[in-house]
């Protein structure tokens, strides 16, 4: 199988690519090397191992360049987009940003899959489209009209474009609504990888509320797995667009994700509390029904055992910085 992967350089995206790789599939990726979240090295560093590989080709490039997604997607069999600026707060204040490349980008996407005949596709949402208002656990029949930011906006957008793409064109597309992902080379402004690394320099931890907002966290093995499930899934020609939830299935509130993380870590946190941001959501958490009857998808590490993991590597990785 041929796939073109958006967002190759990205954390899941580099993750996922080297599972397809290691499944006999051929790659294409794209990336731009976005720097809203971090710079252009580090995801120059997470592309690195892939340039080896011979099945395995890059091109550097903007999905707003509709030429060249039609060249990428000449002779590929399945497309996986997972480009985008991810993050909800920076979305706040740069929010027409985010509907360009969130909004215009997936349709750009799905215009050049419709003009190269590619009908499988998988497009990366997020739990981001349930809000603040929907009853949990999340289900994915929830018609998600209120989700509380921009970038949970642009990402229910995405879905609803994707919808008319298989109203109009037919295909089958499953967007997936991943639960905060974390494992190794997680987005460094992210909570686990931000915390870590001020726990481990010595420097104090900035947390927002009263500590019980609670986030369904999902290790990266596990989303790889779904995934590659969902793509497997759009085979399936009758399918249309299918929402499919990716989590843990349980909550884990931020007071006891940092005592989770001090714990792997050996370390105690300097702890600073700050009020609630705005865009927040108070609990995000997964009903996996749905994804485990359609996609067997059975997430297998639960938030100690992937801290662990995950304590881990930082701690060999910022080895040198302490
Ligand atoms: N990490 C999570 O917890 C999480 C949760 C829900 C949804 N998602 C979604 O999963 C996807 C991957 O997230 P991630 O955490 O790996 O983020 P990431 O920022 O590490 O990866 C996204 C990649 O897309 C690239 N990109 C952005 N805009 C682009 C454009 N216009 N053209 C070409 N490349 C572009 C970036 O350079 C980056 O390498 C995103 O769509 C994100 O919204 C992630």
């Amino acid at each position: 199988m041929q796939v073109v992967l958006t967002g190759c350089a990205g954390f899941i995206g580099s993750h996922l690519a080297k599972r397809l790789l290691d499944l006999g599939m051929s790659v294409t990726g794209i990336d731009c090397f976005d720097e809203t979240l971090y710079p252009a090295a580090l995801h120059r560093e997470q592309l690195a191992p892939l340039l080896q590989h011979p099945r395995f080709r890059f091109v550097e490039g903007n999905i707003l360049d509709v030429d060249l997604l039609d060249a990428l997607t000449k002779d590929a069999s399945a497309m996986i987009h997972l480009a985008a600026l991810a993050g909800v707060r920076p979305s706040l204040h740069q929010a027409a940003r985010y509907m360009r490349y969130n909004v215009e980008g997936t349709q750009n996407i799905l215009s050049a899959c419709q003009r190269s005949g590619i009908s499988r596709i998988v497009f990366a949402s997020s739990s981001s489209v349930y809000g603040s208002h929907c009853a949990v656990p999340f289900r994915e029949d929830d018609p998600a009209v209120l989700p509380a930011s921009p970038y949970a906006a642009s990402k229910r957008a995405g879905e609803l474009l994707c919808a008319t793409h298989c109203d109009l064109y037919g295909g089958s597309i499953a967007a997936l609504r991943f639960f905060t992902v974390y494992g190794p080379h997680q987005r460094p402004e992210m909570a686990i990888a931000s915390f870590a690394a001020r726990i481990l320099r010595g420097e104090t931890v900035f947390l927002h509320g009263s500590g019980e907002s609670a986030r369904d966290y999902t290790y990266i093995d596990d989303i790889i797995d779904g995934i590659i499930a969902a793509l497997d899934k759009t085979s399936d020609r009758s399918l249309g667009l299918r929402c499919y939830n990716l989590g843990g299935e349980r909550t884990t509130t931020l007071r006891k994700l940092v005592s989770i993380l001090e714990a792997s870590l050996g370390r105690s946190a300097r702890i600073e509390w700050r009020p609630d941001q705005p865009g927040d959501v108070p609990v995000t958490w997964s009903s996996l029904q749905r994804s485990r009857s359609e996609l067997g998808y059975v997430p297998k590490v639960d938030i100690e055992q992937g801290i662990h993991r995950y304590a881990d590597w930082i701690r060999a990785r910022l080895a040198n910085t302490f």
